[in-house]
């Protein structure tokens, strides 16, 4: 079918869908929701046999719904209605949700129901959920709801009978958090409710501040309301009870003023800050500890037997100077411990979105503080091609885009979640690219694809990334379970005699390869673009970069996605063949993995 997706933004669940329906042989094309009007033309111009909208803020315009069948996507229940479900249901405390497909009509989330999906609420922060559970739960919905209208004889059912609740925008009045009463869990209810966005206002060192993401902390106490201590660029605070540490703050944007952004906190507060202990985090120095598991690290270190994980988390992926470097002096300590398979990855979302886009943004040198980041990125990058006493696997929960696809890709292996988007290019950051992609993507898709992926700037859904041979092992678990799937599959393949005598192979190959491509000669090379990019005012990444930190709405639909992509002209080449650990979505080899 040809089916057009109508959104607001082209959002991780946008991508996926697009990439899943692709999958799926279908011809996609996506029109975002920008000028008033506007919608009712490109729907006509695109004249397509669908119209699914699986984020759209605002109404879709009688002229289009009266013509085209719409299906909306609503992230809750059935009778479920408002623009805030998710935000309702994490503040409320639900530990049932679920996504419900509507026929798009007069009134808004109020249209006949083509499928519906219930999913759980595990006790995390509102993006995270949305591209966890909900977004499985949508994609599930969708390809229902898909299948029925191309089916035919299937009937819409009208919500006569559904207990409807209609429930207002999540306001700030809402969400603003009382220090001296709240104790932590409500805190931490509350900040997870708006994370990523609006976050939570508040006032702090004598400013106005959106706070953004919250984690307990387990051991520190002090006077509610007062900073206590920072750690890896949070903000420890006290509460009624406990304390949170806060990663990310965002300063209230003045009236008439630039626009603002979220920062880690510590940055963001800069000299407000009074003088905090670091409380560093509790993982690192001191392997294989795992150290509190009350307390909140963004890295982490688990060991069980031969195999051992380094997991970190990151909000939106990204890897600043700092957290590639604090990355890097763990992956060498996780180096140093006697196993022979270290998982890579954190446990849930985000694998990497690579280099620190809004910590460039903020420096007073944007160009010296990109050079800063991709040199530490690539050090990581490079420290994984080099181990060669033991296997990696990069084991990706979550969505990854640009040098965080590239470092998965210098891993042994790739591991995948099913419902993981990758977007392995740069151009849309108006970037060559580094992170020794040059070196990895061809050796993995061969060159005629790694060309495409690079130039077409898609997404690709996990199962075509299988297909290209990106990665190496699509798992299709809940994203709580894809820590306990990859450990279990390390734990075998740690035992497995064969692995003994891979990692002895490693070494041979790896000299074979240095021998015929110095690693240090691709690192040059690829830097040397990426230099001259950032030391050049006039590149259009500074300006792509300013727009995409400050979230700038673009003017139009961008071309590689206002045209159909037809199925048969995606790259799709996997001769050495992967796994697919779960049940196989159309085209996907589905085997048990051994
Ligand atoms: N640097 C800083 N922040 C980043 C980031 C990066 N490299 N990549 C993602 N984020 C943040 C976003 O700003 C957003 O923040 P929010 O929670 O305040 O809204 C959050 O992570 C989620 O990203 P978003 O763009 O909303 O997610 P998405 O799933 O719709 O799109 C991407 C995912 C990866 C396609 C998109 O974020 C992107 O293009 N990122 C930049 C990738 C890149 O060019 N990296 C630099 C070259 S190595």
């Amino acid at each position: 079918m040809r089916i057009l997706l109508v959104a607001s933004a082209f959002n991780s669940l946008t991508q996926r869908v697009h990439a899943e329906l692709r999958d799926r042989g279908h011809a996609v094309a996506v029109e975002l929701a920008l000028a008033e009007g506007a919608l009712t033309e490109a729907v006509r111009r695109h004249d397509p046999q669908l119209v699914v909208a699986p984020m759209l803020r605002t109404a879709i315009p009688e002229e289009v719904w009266s013509a085209y069948t719409c299906l909306i996507v609503h992230p809750g229940p059935p009778g479920d209605r408002g623009p805030s479900s998710l935000d309702w249901a994490i503040h409320d405390g639900a530990e049932e949700w679920g996504v419900t497909v509507l026929q798009a009509d007069a009134e808004m989330d109020a249209g006949d129901v083509w499928a519906t999906m219930p999913c759980r609420v595990p006790p995390v922060a509102k993006s995270d959920l949305y591209r966890g559970e909900i977004a499985d739960a949508a994609l599930a919905a969708v390809l229902v709801a898909v299948a029925r209208f191309a089916d035919g004889s299937y009937a819409p059912r009208p919500q006569d009978g559904t207990a409807v609740r209609v429930r207002p925008y999540l306001g700030q009045g809402v969400r603003r958090i009382d220090w001296a009463a709240d104790p932590t869990a409500t805190v931490v209810r509350k900040l997870r409710a708006a994370d990523s966005q609006p976050g939570v206002l508040d006032e702090l060192l004598g400013a106005e501040w959106y706070l953004h993401g919250g984690h307990p902390e387990g051991v520190l106490r002090g006077r509610p309301g007062e900073l206590l201590a920072t750690r890896a660029g949070a903000v420890c605070r006290a509460t009624a009870d406990g304390a949170v540490w806060i990663p990310e703050v965002r300063a209230r944007r003045l009236p008439g003023g630039p626009p603002t952004f979220k920062l880690p906190a510590v940055l963001a507060l800069g000299d407000l800050l009074p003088p905090l202990p670091e409380h560093a985090p509790p993982v690192l120095p001191g392997l294989p500890d795992d150290g509190d598991p009350s307390s909140w690290a963004d890295i982490r270190y688990r060991e069980d037997g031969a195999v051992g994980r380094l997991s970190w988390s990151f909000p939106g992926g990204a890897m600043s100077t700092d957290r590639c470097r604090r990355l890097l002096a763990a992956y060498r300590e996780a180096c140093a411990r006697p196993t022979s398979v270290l998982l890579l990855g954190g446990e849930r979302d985000f694998f990497s979105n690579g280099i620190h886009l809004n910590v460039i943004e903020a420096a007073a040198d944007s160009a010296a503080e990109s050079r800063a980041n991709i040199e530490a990125i690539d050090d990581l990058v490079e420290a994984v091609l080099t181990t060669t006493d033991r296997l990696v696997v990069a084991a990706v929960a979550g969505n990854a885009a640009a040098g965080g696809v590239m470092l998965a890709l210098a891993a042994d292996e790739v591991w995948c979640r099913a419902g993981a988007v990758l977007n392995p290019h740069y151009r849309l950051m108006g970037l060559y690219g580094s992170e020794y992609w040059t070196h990895t993507l061809p050796r993995r898709v061969g060159p005629a694809a790694a060309e495409r992926l690079m130039d077409r700037a898609l997404p690709v859904s996990a199962a075509g990334a299988l297909r290209l041979g990106l990665v190496d092992r699509v798992l299709d678990c809940a994203p709580g379970a894809f820590a306990a799937e990859t450990g279990a599959l390390a734990a075998h393949l740690a035992s497995r005699p064969a692995t003994a005598a891979r990692i002895t192979a490693k070494k041979t190959e790896q000299q074979r390869r240095e021998a015929e491509t110095p690693l240090a000669a691709v690192r040059e090379a690829e830097l040397t673009r990426m230099r001259a990019t950032f030391d050049d005012p006039a590149a259009p990444y500074h300006t792509l970069r300013h727009a995409f930190v400050t979230k700038r709405r673009p003017d139009a639909t961008p071309p590689h996605l206002a045209r159909f992509v037809s199925p048969a002209s995606q790259t799709s080449s996997n001769p050495s063949g992967g796994r697919f650990t779960g049940t196989a979505p159309h085209g996907v080899p589905s085997r048990p993995h051994g």
